[in-house]
């Protein structure tokens, strides 16, 4: 089956995807309610082909309601008759134990709950980082029963549910009672938010709270939407001389860290967060990836809930464990607190490894593994980097973890299969833009386009991903052992524009495509146009090879 009616961009990440049927898995509504905004850096979440929908919220950002009604029309106009909603993917495995190509779907239909094993020809995985929910043992709702806790405990990716289940009760908000939210990052921040702008007050529990940009009035473009944060970070090649001034001499780095100070010194005072506030102990937003976007910080937003008092913080703490009075948690400080509902924004867990047998990850050799002997010589590798003297402390490298899938995309040991690809595994703050090239490069790895270039063999992929974790380690000290695999596999953070061009050059493509002159560059507005032609750029390649 050959679906004619897709948008070049759809069709060519897809066009052999679908030896039987293309199905995707999509989530519905659930996770989504009043107040959420996209985070990221960029500020916009969007594929070339389909505009933006025009943001109602002064802010001009997306809301979560705005960004999935994107992505429905998105679907209604490229991706019709290829989506199959309402089903639940059990696992994926090969048809037989020895057999190195096709897949086997194992898929429950959520209505009727029947099973069926639906079989492709390639896979691209797309389940992101952010759907497994992570939760400690010691404070899992299981343990919570086991200690008589007489309240509600759920993850955050359940609020909307239980927002609609009060609701359907007849209850307002307040029906959640006494709130204790464990987590300090985005997640538990927009809980509190919500609730604070209902009237309801929680108690938020954290050792260290997600870092922020902030601003007094909006940055422009040329700061925000261009390559100019992007060269304010290293990355693992320094392909320009401002790059390499501001990364390897000493005065380039004084300048890079200067510059990041006044940004966060600056994004503190824009929110209003008081001297000796807990929200001052945050995340490292130099040496880290967590870290949020908040533009112009709205007054119903989390730091200014906080400064009005309506959202108490408990910080530095953490949740240990429920108490034996049926009624509150116990802090590792030892302090209690009376809740009647536990909101655990505890993060989430790889939404790889329910899907996978053992024996078929390891023969599709998709999870991490710890570093590679060839730790010593990589670390060596950036030694010159002056902007990265004295980092924070970190793991021991016994106890940290190297990605396993080259670019982020491929997983190093199945290369030469060309039948699996990951899009979505890349943390990034432009993933619009992204996942769009992504998508273009696996499309060209399944088409054996000649002009992709690819390792020339799986170790030397799996060198080449050991490197990138080796450096990534570096950059971001216990990044990897924050985000999960599944959305760690490589993290294309503020130097996502320096990622995205390793994936064009890898297709033989026009990189630095925002243009600009040697003065200008960095400020160049990186618009998603630039890329709207890659289908047919490719196909000229194509034919010329
Ligand atoms: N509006 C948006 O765009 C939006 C909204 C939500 C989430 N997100 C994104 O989604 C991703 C996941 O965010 P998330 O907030 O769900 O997860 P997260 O960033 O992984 O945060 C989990 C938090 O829970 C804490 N925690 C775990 N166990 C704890 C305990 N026993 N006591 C106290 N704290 C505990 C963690 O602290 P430790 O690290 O110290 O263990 C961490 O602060 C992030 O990239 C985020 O930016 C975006």
């Amino acid at each position: 089956m050959k679906i004619q009616r897709l948008h070049p961009l759809v069709y060519s990440a897809v066009e052999l995807l679908v030896s039987s049927q293309l199905i995707h898995f999509c989530g519905t509504d659930e996770r989504v309610y009043p107040g959420l905004t996209i985070n990221n850096v960029y500020g916009e979440f969007r594929f070339s082909p389909q505009p933006s929908l025009a943001a109602k919220d002064d802010s001009k950002r997306l809301s979560g309601f705005e960004m999935r009604d994107y992505m429905k029309k998105f679907a209604d106009n490229y991706l019709e008759g290829v989506i199959r909603y309402g089903f639940h993917i059990i696992g994926v495995m090969r048809p037989n134990n020895n057999s190195s190509s096709g897949w086997n779907v194992r898929v429950e239909d959520v209505r009727t709950k029947q099973q069926q094993t639906l079989t492709f020809d390639r896979i691209v995985l797309c389940t992101g980082g952010c759907s497994e929910p992570y939760i400690p043992e010691e404070i899992s709702p299981k343990s919570a029963k086991h200690a008589s806790f007489k309240g509600h405990v759920f993850h955050s990716s359940q609020f909307r549910t239980q927002l609609d289940k009060l609701q359907a009760e007849g209850k307002d908000e307040r029906g959640f009672g006494e709130v204790v939210i464990v987590g300090g990052g985005k997640s538990a921040q927009d809980v509190a938010a919500y609730l604070a702008n209902k009237g309801v007050r929680s108690s938020v529990v954290f050792d260290k709270a997600d870092a922020f940009l902030a601003v007094t009035s909006p940055l422009p473009d040329a700061i925000r939407r261009s390559r100019f944060l992007s060269i304010l970070s290293p990355h693992s090649s320094l392909n320009s001389r401002l790059e390499r001034f501001l990364h390897t001499t000493s005065l380039g780095s004084t300048i890079t860290h200067f510059i990041w100070n006044k940004i966060i010194a600056g994004s503190f005072d824009a929110a209003g967060v008081t001297k000796d506030s807990p929200l001052r102990n945050t995340q490292d937003a130099f040496w880290g990836v967590r870290i949020n976007d908040e533009g112009v910080p709205k007054p119903n937003g989390f730091h200014m809930l906080v400064k009005e008092g309506k959202i108490d913080i408990v910080a530095p703490a953490r949740v240990a464990s429920y108490s034996s009075d049926g009624e509150s948690v116990i802090l590792n400080n030892g302090g209690k607190l009376k809740a009647d509902t536990v909101v655990l924004a505890t993060g989430y867990t790889s939404s790889w490894h329910p899907l996978f047998d053992e024996q078929t990850a390891a023969g599709l050799g998709i999870n991490r593994h710890p570093p590679g002997p060839s730790l010593v010589k990589t670390e060596d590798e950036w030694n010159n980097y002056v902007s990265l003297s004295n980092p924070p402390a970190a793991h021991p490298s016994s106890e940290q973890w190297a990605s396993s899938i080259y670019r982020g995309i491929v997983p190093a040991k199945n290369l030469f299969n060309r039948d699996f690809a990951i899009n979505g595994a890349v943390f990034t703050t432009n993933n619009g833009y992204a996942f769009e090239v992504t998508a273009h490069w696996i499309s060209s790895y399944f088409l054996n386009d000649s002009n992709l270039k690819l390792p020339s063999s799986p170790e030397e992929a799996l060198a080449h991903a050991d490197r990138n974790s080796a450096w990534l380690r570096k950059r971001y000290p216990d990044m990897l052992l924050w985000a999960n695999e599944s959305y760690s596999s490589n993290l294309a953070f503020w130097t996502w524009p320096q990622v995205i061009d390793e994936m064009l050059s890898d297709m033989g493509l026009k990189v630095y495509r925002s243009g600009g002159s040697w003065f200008t560059w960095p400020f160049k507005v990186i618009e998603l146009k630039e890329i709207e032609k890659l289908k047919e750029e490719r196909d000229e390649l194509r034919s010329k090879s």
